[in-house]
């Protein structure tokens, strides 16, 4: 298995057609967060310096092959074409006759951009008539999306399969940063997982059992645990159809060697409101009218050590419920000091997934990780073993 690299690929005076990420928060047109833009900016400024016709193909929202207004790339054009210092040309179709003269009227140096190709139904279905409209477009392929890379579809796969279609730089960087925590890591490894629910992590957990040395289950999965391990756990949220599947993970992790950790003790609450009153107590006294809402002090404590004791850290989800103060205060205490712990101690420090991102934001520890990926589903994916079609494509 080997990456092909778009620094191997001679692209001066091609057309390269990109596959990025510019799944972007938005609102009311304007975009809110400009990372996936920002992650972009490498494999631009290389093809542009090597002389290239950059070609950008994106997706945004779901619009089920319909052309959606509020669905438009269009408003990421500009701060696109502030972040690069240049004009961005924009066609309003992906494929066809306006992508076509557009292209055609492209000069080296200089970057287009193409309407969102969900405004196709051969883009999600991946149909090879939109793969082969794709292909006529460009010389050369390069995929620079990771957090798209769990679809097989038209611009992530089919296309891939047509021209000479190399990996971008963000694409790299996502692949060797998530490799150095979990398919080749110094030792020993931690992975925190949390989130709401253990039935949208079993692959998950079951392949990290396999892979780390210690494995911290936090949020309310963790009660689903607890309960399966014989704990009263009041009115918490947890699964109570999935104690056997809990079971199994703990044995699973037994039989591999990897430590599973649960919380020893729970921030509890009567109602899920901003700063109701709360109640902390160990994992053995959840008082029968309450819920855990979040992880408590003794726990993070016992976390904070663990972390010294690891060389690698992988965190997904968070530990109790963030959004809603005070139980945001475990996930906020964690990040922080595994930032601290990254910033002071070579401690590898790697996240990603949906809220993780949101989370290590709030807790201002995002700029000490050693790595933060743009993915959601698509790091869930790869954390979970799978191969991505989008990564496959562009493998060797
Ligand atoms: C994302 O935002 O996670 C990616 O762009 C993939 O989007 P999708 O889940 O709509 O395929
Ligand atoms: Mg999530």
């Amino acid at each position: 298995m080997r990456l092909r690299r778009i620094e191997d690929a001679d692209v001066n005076g091609k057309r390269v057609l990109v596959r990025v990420d510019f799944n972007v928060p938005m609102k009311d047109g304007i975009v809110t967060d400009a990372t996936r833009l920002m992650s972009a900016m490498p494999t631009i400024t290389h093809l542009k310096s090597a002389g290239a016709k950059i070609i950008l193909l994106a997706h945004f929202g779901r619009p089920k092959g319909q052309r959606v207004a509020d669905a438009s790339l269009m408003p990421v054009v500009a701060p696109l074409a502030d972040m690069i210092a240049a004009p961005v040309e924009f066609a309003g179709d992906c494929i066809g006759p306006a992508a076509e003269v557009a292209v055609s009227a492209l000069k080296r140096g200089r970057v287009l951009l193409l309407e969102n190709t969900r405004f196709h139904a051969g883009e999600e279905k991946n149909d090879p008539a939109f793969a082969a409209e794709l292909a006529k477009l460009g010389d050369i392929y390069v995929n620079d999306a990771f957090s798209a890379a769990h679809r097989a579809h038209g611009s992530t796969a089919g296309v891939a399969e047509l021209l000479p279609a190399y990996a971008g730089l963000a694409m790299q960087r996502e692949l060797d940063h998530l490799g150095q925590a979990l398919r080749d890591p110094k030792r020993p490894v931690i992975a925190i997982v949390g989130g709401a629910k253990v039935s949208t992590k079993i692959a998950l957990l079951e392949n990290l059992v396999t892979k780390v040395d210690k494995l911290f289950v936090g949020g309310a999965m963790a009660n689903t645990f607890l309960a399966a391990q014989g704990h009263d756990v009041g009115k918490s949220l947890f699964e109570a159809d999935f104690a056997d599947t809990a079971r199994a993970i703990m044995e699973a992790a037994r039989k591999h060697g990897c430590e599973m950790i649960l919380p020893v003790d729970l921030v509890c609450a009567r109602e899920f409101a901003p700063h109701p009153d709360t109640l902390t107590v160990p994992v053995d006294a959840i008082p029968a009218d309450m819920m855990a809402l979040d992880c408590g002090p003794a726990t993070v404590d016992a976390l904070a050590d663990t972390i010294d004791a690891c060389k690698t850290l992988i965190w997904n989800g968070p530990l109790g419920a963030f959004e809603t103060p005070p139980f945001d205060t475990s996930t906020v205490e964690a990040a922080k000091y595994a930032g601290q712990r990254a910033r002071e101690n070579n401690l590898i420090a790697v996240a990603g997934g949906g809220d993780t991102v949101a989370a290590l934001n709030q807790a201002g520890a995002s700029g000490d990780f050693t790595f933060i990926s743009t993915a959601g589903g698509a790091f869930l994916e790869w954390m979970e073993g799978k191969t991505l079609p989008g990564v496959e494509a562009v493998t060797d």
